[in-house]
């Protein structure tokens, strides 16, 4: 692997002058550049970018941790991650935690060893020592989605008890009183406000949400099917349900299908997330739509505001984005 030294000897110049055609760190005449980039060319040289990182105290490199890259929904977030951290001159390297504890500190681990300038965090919600090695080491970090308690670090939130309520209030307006909901991973904080804030719609309408009428889901589309047959297995008379996310959604919708159930002429379906499947499907699902992009954009932001100013110490910044209802197929006046 030719070095800078070989180049500077058959380029005949200095090691610094070599550097300094590299980086741009000082003017070169253009004589002595375009040997030195023929040197390059030739030799078929590749700067050590990590080298010259460690001598800047930087990497020009983003982690990002997500729980479940399979889902649309962390896609989407990553994607717009990525757009804006490529435009600043960033490489973004997307780590899947799969919603493991170990595999997320691991993760944790190597981006650290890699002297990544910050870390976009997306919790497995398992515990909080992933988080707290990033901030004893230092590292600008991010947390986006699944807020983290009150830990001094910047959060790009949902406003999720919000979207539990929209959800909840759109489907009484409907006419719907026996409405089922499966729940989202019970782990999760973004879990509980958006029971909290469905029960609360229900309540204004004067329903009571029974506990038989709550099965325990885990975001996937399995966990959607299996939630969806135990409600039906419990023979509820439901008009509605409501699934704490789309991929859910999606499953319970498969398992009505199987039943010789129509949507939404017999059940009606609100989902959670607004992933792309929501408008492909037939009938499209009505759901709660998550700023997916915008999350993405305002935590790459934030963060690059943070390597940018290092050595500036200013209090965490909590970002809470709302949601909005999407209203598609999925779902029919009952009245
Ligand atoms: O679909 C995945 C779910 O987990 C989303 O609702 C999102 O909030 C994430 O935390």
């Amino acid at each position: 692997m030719p070095t800078m030294r070989d180049v500077a000897a058959y380029a005949r110049v200095s090691v610094a002058t070599v550097s300094h055609v590299i980086n741009g760190t000082r003017f070169v005449d253009p004589q002595t550049v375009d040997r030195v980039r023929n040197a390059i060319d030739v030799l078929g040289y590749r700067p050590n970018s990590l080298a010259r990182g460690l001598r800047r105290n930087e990497t020009s490199i983003i982690g990002m941790l997500v729980p479940d890259n399979s889902n649309p929904f962390f896609a989407e977030i990553a994607r717009s991650i990525e757009d804006v951290g490529f435009n600043e001159g960033y490489s973004v390297i997307l780590c899947n935690s799969d919603g493991s504890e170990a595999k997320e500190a691991a993760y944790v681990d190597t981006l650290l060893s890699k002297q990544i300038d910050g870390i976009i965090l997306i919790s497995s919600g398992n515990s909080f020592a992933p988080l707290q090695s990033i901030l004893k080491a230092r590292v600008p970090c991010v947390v986006v989605d699944r807020e983290l308690g009150d830990l001094a670090v910047d959060q790009v939130l949902i406003d999720n008890e919000q979207g539990g309520y929209m959800a909840g209030e759109y489907l009484t307006r409907l006419g719907h009183r026996h409405i089922g909901y499966i729940a989202g991973p019970n782990q999760l904080s973004l879990s509980a406000h958006r029971l909290t804030g469905f029960r609360r719609a229900l309540d204004e309408a004067g329903i009571t949400l029974p506990d038989d009428a709550i099965v325990q889901g885990d975001f996937h589309y399995g966990g959607g099917a299996k939630g969806m047959e135990e409600l039906l297995r419990r023979d509820l008379n439901l008009t509605a349900v409501f699934a704490a996310n789309d991929r859910m959604a999606v499953g319970a919708i498969s398992v009505l299908r199987r039943a010789g159930l129509n949507v939404p002429e017999d059940i009606s379906i609100v989902g959670y997330d607004n992933i792309p499947l929501a408008s492909a499907m037939c009938p499209s699902l009505t759901t709660i739509a998550q700023p997916t992009a915008e999350m993405g954009r305002v935590s790459i932001e934030m963060l690059l505001a943070r390597i940018k100013q290092r050595d500036v110490e200013f209090a965490p910044r909590r970002m809470m984005l709302p949601v909005e209802l999407i209203e598609r197929e999925s779902c029919r006046l009952l009245i």
